[in-house]
């Protein structure tokens, strides 16, 4: 982890009140923390990578660096699509979009929008198992009426900056910079990957700006009522400059030229997930009792169900007027090592029941110096079972 060197670049909330300093390794720093505390609340879920370990810092001194263990996957989606002449069997395109919407389900069951849904943050082994991982853009639900195309600010409740969810997968509402922005716009991603599954890996809608995206959505599904479009006035009315498209309720028939053996199932899932209105967009839940996957329904998960995440940290990271970027970076860190420690702390009584009893428990628990030793040696053997156990 960086510790901000550079001067104070900040800039005033419109309310006047917050300071908000847009500095690239402030937004990393933060990137980190959302990622290492939401990974932490989600504990275990076959879908999601998951927190195996941090390695604890010697000293808050030497804490410069994250290092976060998680399960080896062997591949991840963008490098199975991009293999030339992907076939997937229907099973396939029912096993891998199942899964991601157990997924997305368990995060949007604790109210945390990943945002960044795409190919390449998600992980998949040889037995065709998904884990959905890049918790940076991730944030908790209440951060919906947030503009989510304003800038990062670490110490205010805007969305990012580099809030560039990957612009072929953003949502009707991302581009049309609405300030509601909720668990739709993750189900619009997974629509746009569920499309590449079913064409070969051709992405769905590839645009070049976010107006060209937002042209290339609108030729294919048609000119959106003005009740159907959900953003700002600008972006509404970049909209209605258009020339009009006749909406084409039947656009998924079309899309997928010469592939008459896609199931009329999954085509109908995929209009449900891809409604440019997101009031009408289908949800995770009923996403998955969908009749695509009836064969699916008993598939058994395993995974615990989890409360909601509580995302007060990012407001308590607010500096007001008379701070500047250093306090703010060193309150990212401050609140980064905490929670590594904290987490260490957790695992430091499993490792006690199941190891040596004869180490003075008093010495470990109060200080982080004394357990990074051992902390290290029981990561290391953790990483090389992983490679021992894993399926080549
Ligand atoms: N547990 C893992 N096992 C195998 N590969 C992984 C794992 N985690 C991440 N990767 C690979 O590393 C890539 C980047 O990881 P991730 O998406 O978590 O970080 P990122 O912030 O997007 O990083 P980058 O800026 O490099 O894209 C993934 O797209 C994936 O290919
Ligand atoms: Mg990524």
């Amino acid at each position: 982890m960086e510790t901000p060197t550079s001067p104070p670049n900040t800039s005033r909330s419109p309310e006047g009140e917050v300071h908000v300093p847009q500095n690239r390794s402030c937004i990393s720093q933060l990137r980190i923390l959302r990622e290492i505390k939401i990974l932490n609340h989600i504990k275990s879920h076959p879908n999601i990578i998951t927190l195996l370990d941090i390695i604890l810092p010697e000293t808050y001194e030497k804490f410069v660096d994250v290092y976060i263990v998680n399960q080896f996957m062997e591949a991840d989606l963008r490098d199975i699509l991009e293999t030339n002449q992907l076939v997937l069997a229907d099973s396939h395109v029912q096993y891998f979009t199942y899964q991601l919407l157990l997924g997305i389900k368990h995060l949007h069951d604790a109210d945390i929008l990943h945002r960044d849904m795409k190919p390449e943050n998600i992980l998949v082994n040889s037995d065709c198992q998904i884990r959905i991982c890049d918790f940076g853009l991730a944030r908790g639900c209440d951060f919906d009426t947030i503009n989510p195309n304003d800038e990062e600010c670490p110490a205010t409740t805007r969305l990012s900056t580099n809030y560039v969810q990957t612009r072929w997968y953003r949502a009707p509402e991302l581009l049309l910079n609405s300030d509601r922005v909720g668990k739709a716009i993750d189900i619009w991603s997974i629509g746009c990957i569920m499309a590449e599954f079913l064409n070969h890996g051709q992405i769905l809608f590839a645009g070049t700006s976010t107006q060209d995206q937002l042209c290339q959505i609108i030729q294919t599904m048609g000119t959106p009522r003005d009740d159907e479009m959900h953003g700002s006035k600008p972006g509404k009315d970049f909209v209605k400059r258009l020339e009009h498209v006749e909406p084409n309720p039947e656009w998924y028939l079309e899309c997928f030229p010469g592939q008459n053996s896609i199931n009329p199932r999954a085509l109908d899932l995929l209009n449900k997930m891809l409604q440019f209105d997101y009031t009408k967009r289908i949800t995770a839940d009923q996403a998955l009792q969908h009749d695509y996957f009836d064969s699916l329904r008993n598939l058994k998960t395993n995974h615990d169900v989890i409360g909601k995440f509580n995302h007060s940290f990012e407001r308590s990271l607010m500096v007001t007027d008379k701070e500047n970027l250093l306090l703010y970076g060193n309150k990212v860190k401050k609140m980064c090592f905490d929670t590594i420690c904290k987490f260490n702390h957790h695992q430091y009584v499993d490792d006690t029941d199941s190891q040596s009893s004869q180490e003075d428990p008093t010495f470990k628990q109060s200080s982080a110096q004394g357990s990074s030793i051992k902390r290290k040696k029981s990561v290391l053997s953790r990483v090389k079972n992983l490679f021992k156990n894993k399926k080549v």
